[in-house]
């Protein structure tokens, strides 16, 4: 099927292009190239064969998005990504993160059912859920928006909360929540990763440039929680684990809405991320302990099943595998897609 990718040439966007085109569909990116490059479509047409049309333009622009209809549609779906996603700054930008992560959705809504899509698979996440009670977090373990303690989690869930009245209002309509954990690693090709624009806000493309020696050390974001090593624990999934979990989804929405934990439920804490990472290199990385960062759980993982039991898909890819694939990439590219 025909598919429209709203921030597509994003990280996970891009990785869910080619897992798509493998499965035989056929994607169209939409993005504004705000915290990517427009190199990705080579390298995607260099993994794959095949050359995926990109748009440059705001997916929160109605006419924009009704000019891909025009040129590249029709669609019978289109798959969300489109979103500011870093938790800390979205505590010092909440503005612009509402006003970008809600008005993207609004716009491919109308544009989408005026359209006639039949399906709009949300790109979620796991910090929507709150309370350290719940874990392994199920789908069922979403609180109130006041319980969330940040702008970029709150959208998420508000978004959710439109999607489930829209589809109310439109019961043809196939609704899906995809709530991806941490997405780290690379196409195994090394042609396609992860590239943060500025100093990298999240963990493992930090360690990826400490490793390349693009920033002098780790700092590890307290070492006092209260884990098994004192230090953080995420779900780390593997972003073509997760990109697989996209065209699954897909291709098994029907009518309602219904939301999944993508994630592998195993936790991993910041340490044992860089002792993988450092088996990947060969070598110790330069690492220091820091004070926590504001906002931080102690841990956050997810039960998998519902997923697994609903699409047949399991995230398979291992923690070593992420930081094998993640150094493979960062060392191709040690200046990421611009070089
Ligand atoms: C992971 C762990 C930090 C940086 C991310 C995305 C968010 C969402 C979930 C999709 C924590 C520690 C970090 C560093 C560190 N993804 N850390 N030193 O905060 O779980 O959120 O995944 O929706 O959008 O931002 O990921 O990689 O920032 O932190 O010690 O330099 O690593 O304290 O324990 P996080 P992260």
């Amino acid at each position: 099927m025909r598919v429209l990718l709203a921030g597509g040439a994003g990280y996970v966007g891009t990785h869910t292009a080619i897992a798509l085109l493998e499965a035989g569909h056929e994607p169209v990116m939409l993005d504004d190239l705000s915290n990517t490059s427009r190199v990705v479509t080579e390298r995607v047409a260099e993994i794959t064969g095949t050359s995926v049309p990109l748009v440059v333009g705001d997916a929160a622009d109605d006419e924009i998005i009704e000019s891909v209809f025009d040129e590249h549609g029709p669609f019978e779906a289109i798959i969300h990504f489109a979103a500011l996603k870093a938790v800390g700054e979205s505590v010092e930008r909440p503005l612009d993160y509402y006003a970008n992560n809600l008005d993207t959705t609004y716009a491919l809504l109308r544009v989408g059912l005026a359209k006639g899509i039949r399906s709009f698979v949300f790109s979620s996440t796991g910090t929507v859920y709150s309370d350290p009670a719940d874990l392994p977090f199920t789908e069922e373990a979403t609180r109130d928006l006041v319980e969330l303690s940040n702008p970029y989690s709150k959208s998420k869930l508000m978004n959710e909360t439109v999607l489930a009245d829209v589809q109310n209002a439109h019961p043809e309509l196939n609704v899906t929540l995809l709530r991806y954990f941490n997405p780290v690693g690379a196409h195994e090709s090394g042609l396609v990763g992860e590239d943060p624009k500025g100093v990298p806000n999240n963990l493992m493309p930090f360690v990826a440039r400490v490793a390349v020696g693009v920033l002098p050390e780790v700092g590890v974001f307290g070492d006092d929680y209260d884990t098994p090593d004192g230090t953080g624990q995420r779900d780390y999934i593997h972003v073509v684990d997760l990109a697989e979990g996209h065209v699954k989804a897909l291709e098994n929405a029907h009518p309602g809405l219904v939301a999944y934990n993508l994630g592998t439920g195993n936790p991993v804490s910041v340490l044992e991320l860089i002792t993988s990472f450092e088996k990947a290199v060969g070598r110790e990385l330069p690492k220091a302990m820091k004070p926590r960062r504001a906002g931080d759980l102690a841990a956050t993982y997810c039960t998998p099943i519902k997923a697994e039991r609903a699409l047949g898909w399991k995230a398979t890819r291992t923690i070593d595998d992420m930081t094998r694939d993640v150094w493979n990439w960062q060392q191709k590219n040690p200046g990421g897609y611009e070089g």
